[in-house]
């Protein structure tokens, strides 16, 4: 196989087989990502190690038979390139400084040229080197409205209620921090198109906290001002947006975006989204992690039922969401194989 699968979907083309990857397919559910872990000391150390990053992005290609690889390193690189403080406390997840009023924002910096952007895209390029000829390299970011979520509240919150107060009340410092947040991200995906990501991702994880005219402008505007700015940097890379949880709106994030394919979550049926969709644009998703968690024959069949519902030119096979840290490795080689049998036998 020469082809890549994946980007035959995004351009459109009968790919050679239904292209598979997974969200968080590098991580801790890996024992070798976990020994590289604890050589490299933190998340972060990880992060911003180039040789040590491009072996973890490479680790679950090595171990199945994916058709592509995503970049290790994480949305809230943006932030911390922008100046602000981060670390990632063992077992609690990220701690950021506050940002949140208008002294804040202001403060931030733009990040083209900074140390963290710099090993990242060392990462890409090393990563891009050890790819067999199949396996597209995808790099990403955060959407603004995911990333201004973890900057206004300094962390993970169950609720996110700061945040989401300040897209209903719309303070100044909120519309600024989203500006600052597409044009650093924009930038950062350029970084990594130039440095050899042939697809990227945008990650809009908390699309779902919001609703009517706040989604439009907290969601929708910022995704389409970074897909048209990228379109005309890089005419010819695919974007895939992940609005986690928009639901009924995944049709019209895809129509104003341009992306694409957009990421569905497993709450909602393929063949339901694919039938509002334009047709040029793909889906991918949409499996539960917790099927992949739980393993068994219902995993094979749940796996059989997302893809009976999506024809191959038009699918990206992946999760709803995250591999969970638990999961067993051998789980993945199954869906994977149950993925290449149904196809075998459709065809
Ligand atoms: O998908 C991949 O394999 C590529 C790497 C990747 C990571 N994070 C590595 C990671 C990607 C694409 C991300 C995206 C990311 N990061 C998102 C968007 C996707 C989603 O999950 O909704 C978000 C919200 C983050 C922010 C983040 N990073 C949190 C909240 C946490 C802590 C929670 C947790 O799972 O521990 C992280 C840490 C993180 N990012 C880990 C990994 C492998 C675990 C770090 C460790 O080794 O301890």
């Amino acid at each position: 196989m020469n082809r890549k699968a994946l980007l035959d979907v995004l351009g459109n083309r009968m790919p050679e087989r239904r292209p598979i990857w997974f969200m968080r397919q590098a991580g801790r559910y890996l024992p070798e990502y976990r020994q590289l872990r604890a050589q490299a000391g933190s998340f972060l150390d990880l992060c911003y190690a180039p040789k040590l990053a491009s072996q973890v992005t490479l680790q679950p290609i090595h171990r199945y038979d994916l058709d592509a690889a995503i970049l290790f390193a994480d949305i809230l690189v943006v932030p911390h390139a922008m100046g602000v403080g981060l670390k990632f406390a063992e077992g609690e997840g990220p701690i950021l400084d506050v940002v949140a009023d208008e002294g804040s924002v202001r403060g931030l910096k733009p990040i083209r040229d900074g140390n963290e952007v710099r090993a990242v895209c060392q990462t890409v390029s090393l990563t891009r080197y050890g790819l067999p000829a199949h396996v597209a390299l995808i790099g990403f970011c955060g959407a603004p409205w995911t990333v201004a979520s973890y900057m206004i509240e300094g962390g993970s919150s169950e609720e996110r209620l700061r945040a989401r107060l300040a897209a209903h009340q719309r303070p100044t410092w909120f519309g600024d921090l989203l500006e600052r947040l597409v044009e650093a991200s924009c930038d950062y995906l350029s970084a990594q198109i130039e440095a050899g990501a042939e697809v990227v991702q945008i990650f809009d994880s908390w699309a779902g906290d919001l609703t009517g005219d706040v989604f439009e402008e907290t969601v929708i505007a910022p995704i389409r001002t970074m897909t048209k700015e990228l379109r005309k940097r890089h005419p010819s890379i695919p974007v895939i947006v992940f609005a986690r949880g928009a639901g009924s709106k995944h049709g019209r994030v895809a129509e104003t975006s341009g992306a694409q394919a957009v990421g569905i979550e497993q709450a909602m049926e393929l063949a339901a989204v694919l039938a509002n969709m334009a047709k040029h644009c793909a889906v991918q998703g949409n499996l539960d992690p917790i099927a992949l968690l739980a393993g068994g024959e219902r995993l094979t069949s749940r796996v059989e039922n997302v893809i009976s519902e999506v024809p191959m030119q038009r699918h990206i096979f992946n999760l709803g969401h995250g591999i969970r840290p638990a999961t067993d490795p051998g789980h993945v080689a199954q869906a994977i194989a149950a993925v290449r049998a149904m196809d075998a036998r459709r065809a």
